[in-house]
């Protein structure tokens, strides 16, 4: 499927358990269908030696995209929903299929943002009932921009538009969306807020509780971190306008980031604890290095069957 990433963004800111393949499930779809589901997935792996206690897989996926609107919604919704569709179309089978892969790999699952496309009722009871399903692997997430998009583009999406619908979306979702961290077999997954292309002014002073922990860090988020080389990935490989990362240097042909932004990101860069950064948003794969210590991962488009599968040792 071709398309290009502004067609998405209509908006400016815009427990581990082991299975096989022979009893993998897709809640109800047929064997066949499972089968073929698998099979579409793009898996890219990848060994990163950061200092596991124990070896573990992890499943990264993220812009799944989902685009349910029932009678509960107003009608303009529920032809939003029909339209995005054209887009969106496997976005659920690609979900399943991925927790299906890792269920297989005996992995943990990693979201960063982008589950659905927009409010709604029935996404967001899917999304609560989809983390809570019986067998479902362990799992660890970040919310994406249109977590909280109620039409897309039809506002100004900042902090008081995000915090419209925050308590309403983070009831939904499994874990802290603004800031939350998460110890697995000896690194600490911390995901923290930039879905608007700024994180909070304090997110420096949380950071240092992570690292006081003295473990490997693993930080995820939505919105990757601008680098020389994504940024030339964006403009001329991708043809795309602007990049759609955080902390674009002033002087580019787009927003730059704000003081807050920049200084938190000139921070991390200079912290050998962060081994790796993994985030999506720009529904194509890229892979960059983003500090002397650390990668940065940025996973394609769930909704067409990207996934990154990290073997942490
Ligand atoms: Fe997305
Ligand atoms: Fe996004």
């Amino acid at each position: 499927m071709t398309m290009n990433r502004r067609d998405f963004l209509k908006c400016g800111a815009c427990a581990c358990l082991a299975s096989s393949l022979s009893n993998f499930d897709l809640s109800g779809f047929p064997k066949a269908f499972a089968d073929e589901a698998l099979s579409n997935l793009k898996v890219v792996d990848f060994t990163l030696k950061i200092g596991a206690t124990k070896p573990f897989t992890a499943v990264h996926i993220s812009d799944t995209h989902l685009t349910f609107a029932d009678e509960r919604e107003t009608e303009r919704k529920q032809k939003l929903a029909k339209d995005r569709l054209r887009y969106f179309g496997k976005s659920e089978t690609n979900l399943r299929a991925a927790v299906t892969y890792a269920k297989e790999k005996d992995a943990v699952l990693l979201h960063t943002g982008d589950m659905v496309d927009f409010l709604s009722d029935k996404n967001f009871e899917f999304v609560s009932s989809f983390y809570a399903e019986d067998g479902m692997v362990p799992h660890f997430v970040s919310s994406g921009n249109h977590e909280f998009s109620h039409y897309l583009g039809e506002a100004k999406e900042d902090e008081a538009y995000k915090m419209q619908s925050f308590d309403r979306v983070q009831k939904a979702f499994p874990n802290d969306l603004r800031f939350c961290s998460r110890v697995i077999n000896g690194v600490n997954f911390v995901a923290f807020d930039d879905v608007y292309y700024y994180v909070a002014d304090d997110v420096i002073e949380r950071f240092e509780k992570e690292v006081e922990k003295g473990l490997p860090i693993v930080t995820m988020c939505h919105v990757p971190f601008y680098t020389p080389e994504l940024y030339r990935f964006m403009i001329e490989d991708q043809k795309e306008r602007i990049s759609y990362t955080i902390g674009v240097p002033s002087g580019k042909n787009e927003r730059a980031g704000d003081e807050n932004t920049m200084k938190f990101l000139e921070w991390l860069k200079t912290q050998p604890l962060m081994k790796a950064h993994i985030s999506g948003h720009l529904h194509v794969n890229h892979v960059d290095q983003f500090s002397e210590y650390a990668k940065q991962y940025v996973v394609g488009g769930n909704f067409k069957g990207d996934v990154f599968v990290y073997h942490f040792e």
